[in-house]
This record gives C-alpha cells, sequence and structure tokens, in this order.
C-alpha cells in the first residue's frame, strides 16, 4: 500500500501527467484539495473508488482517512493543485505518514506559475533582463513570512516575481514592489490559468490596481519584472551561429571538436 501524492495542474484536467493520471486510475482511494483541484481530474478514478474532498477535513482527519486506507491495503491518490513542491501541505502530511511508516511516493505537476505564464505567452527568464524566477507570496491570516523573505529584498534583485497568494493584497504588493522596479515595470496577472474563465490583465506598478475588479479574486497570480514586458532583451548564446559549443563546434581547434553524444557515453 503506497499514498500517491499528485500534482493535478493548474486546472485544466488534461494539464496532468500521464503517470498521475495512471496512478489516479490505479488507486481504489481518492483524497482530494476540493478547493482547487478541478472536478474533471477525479474521471480517472476507478469505478467505485472512494474519493473524498479533505477541503473541509483537518490534517488529523485527513491522516485518519489514510491509516483506514492503510489497514485496508488499499492504494491512495492524494491530489493537490499545481506542483506539490509548493504551498501543498504536502510536506506536514509527509511527516506524518514517516513517522507511521505508510509508504509514498510524490509524482509533479504542472505549477500555477507555468501555466500563467504560458497564458501570457512569455519567457520569464529573458537574456539581459532577468535571469531568475522568484516563487513567493505575502503573508496571509495563516501564514506568516520567515524574516528576509520580503518583497522589497526579493526586489533589489530585479528578478521576475511570481506572486502567490496575494490578490487580496495588490495595494500592498505595488507599494512593496515600485521603488526598486520603477511605477513603469510591467505587471500581469492572471486569473484561473488554463480554466475556461481564465483572464489577463496587463499593466504597469503604475495602474494595474486600477485595472482590478471584484470578479479577480483568489486563484489568481501577479507577476512582476522587465522580462514581463516581452521585448528589450538579449538574444541567448544557445542559438547564435558563432557560439562554440558541445552541439556545433566553429572549428577544428574547438575543444569540442569530434565530440558525439556516444563519445561522451564512453567517457563515462
Ligand atoms: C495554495 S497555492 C497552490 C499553488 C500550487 N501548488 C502550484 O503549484 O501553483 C494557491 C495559489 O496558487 C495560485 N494559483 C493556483 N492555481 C492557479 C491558477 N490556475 N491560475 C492562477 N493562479 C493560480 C494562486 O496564487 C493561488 O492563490
Amino acid at each position: 500500500m503506497t499514498v500517491h501524492f499528485i500534482g493535478a495542474g493548474p486546472g485544466a484536467p488534461d494539464l496532468l501527467t500521464l503517470r498521475g493520471r495512471d496512478l489516479i486510475a490505479a488507486c481504489p482511494v481518492c483524497l482530494y484539495a476540493g478547493s482547487l483541484v478541478p472536478e474533471a481530474v477525479l474521471a480517472h478514478c476507478p469505478p467505485g473508488a472512494r474519493i473524498v474532498n479533505t477541503a473541509p477535513m483537518d490534517l488529523d482527519a485527513i491522516i485518519a482517512e489514510i491509516r483506514t486506507a492503510h489497514a485496508r491495503g488499499h492504494d491512495v491518490a492524494r491530489l493537490h493543485s499545481g506542483d506539490l513542491s509548493v504551498w501543498s501541505a504536502m510536506g506536514e502530511q509527509l511527516r506524518r505518514l514517516r513517522a507511521e511508516g505508510i509508504p509514498v511516493s510524490v509524482t509533479p505537476g504542472v505549477p500555477s506559475f507555468a501555466a500563467a505564464a504560458a497564458a501570457l505567452g512569455t519567457e520569464l527568464t529573458l537574456p539581459g533582463l532577468a535571469q531568475s524566477v522568484v516563487l513567493t507570496r505575502t503573508p496571509g491570516r495563516a501564514s506568516s513570512m520567515p524574516e528576509g523573505e520580503t518583497l522589497a529584498n526579493f526586489a533589489a534583485t530585479g528578478a521576475t516575481l511570481a506572486i502567490h497568494l496575494s490578490i487580496q493584497n495588490l495595494a500592498s504588493v505595488v507599494e512593496d514592489l515600485a521603488p526598486a522596479y520603477g511605477p513603469d515595470c510591467p505587471v500581469a496577472i492572471v486569473f484561473r490559468a488554463s480554466w475556461p474563465d481564465q483572464r489577463i490583465l496587463r499593466g504597469t506598478l503604475a495602474d494595474i490596481e486600477a485595472q482590478l475588479d471584484a470578479g479577480i479574486t483568489r486563484t489568481a497570480l501577479i507577476l512582476v519584472g522587465p522580462a514581463l514586458a516581452g521585448e528589450g532583451f538579449d538574444e541567448s548564446c544557445l542559438y547564435a551561429a558563432a557560439y562554440d559549443r558541445r552541439y556545433r563546434p566553429q572549428s577544428a581547434e574547438s575543444p569540442w571538436a569530434g565530440w558525439t553524444p556516444e563519445s561522451e557515453a564512453q567517457d563515462g
């Protein structure tokens, strides 16, 4: 018996890995975080599966549900939205299950920041503009931030910021970021990326607040940084014609001359 933690993706039911789909189909028990996991993903559960929405449950009740499945020898598919590596509450469940000796596996999912970037048709790391993406949030009712993880500190790097769980704090986000990025810095808000009612707002730190309306609540990402402009960046060296590299040696003197994937494999 194993508890399979599975990233259920950002919303569109077909943004689920094949491994995740197959595990869901093989598990007689499915626990899903109903606040964000799309019901359509549950269609992969086998007939007669026990399907439990954990949104109204506390951690003790969730672990008790898994303990019961364990006693019966039933595998569990445990679904959380997006990917499990960020804001999934997987960590606290893993800790309890490992302490009880219950086997687990983890299958990644498409994170919401990637779905939002796809909706924008944008690369978040554009040469010369930004080479880092910071996945962060602002403090909420249930979560404080560790000292040092402030928006002002992240803004000082100039990186692209993907700010989760914060649409209700947009005013303070703008206030914290404007000194480092400037009022003209591009901002995009993506609401329910990949869902049928997805919406996109584009603006700058100066005007994004005025664009926000009451229809955009909770499931939204705020993306900030010069890369959001999608212009004014350099081409990468990777595909530059004169760039000497393993796959495209430029001369007989190149350290890569004569290199083939097979020769590297032989070299170990
Ligand atoms: C509890 S976190 C879950 C994050 C998730 N584990 C992930 O990989 O993206 C919920 C927050 O993620 C963001 N989010 C999740 N799904 C989203 C979507 N489809 N579109 C935009 N933002 C989303 C929002 O900022 C939301 O407040």
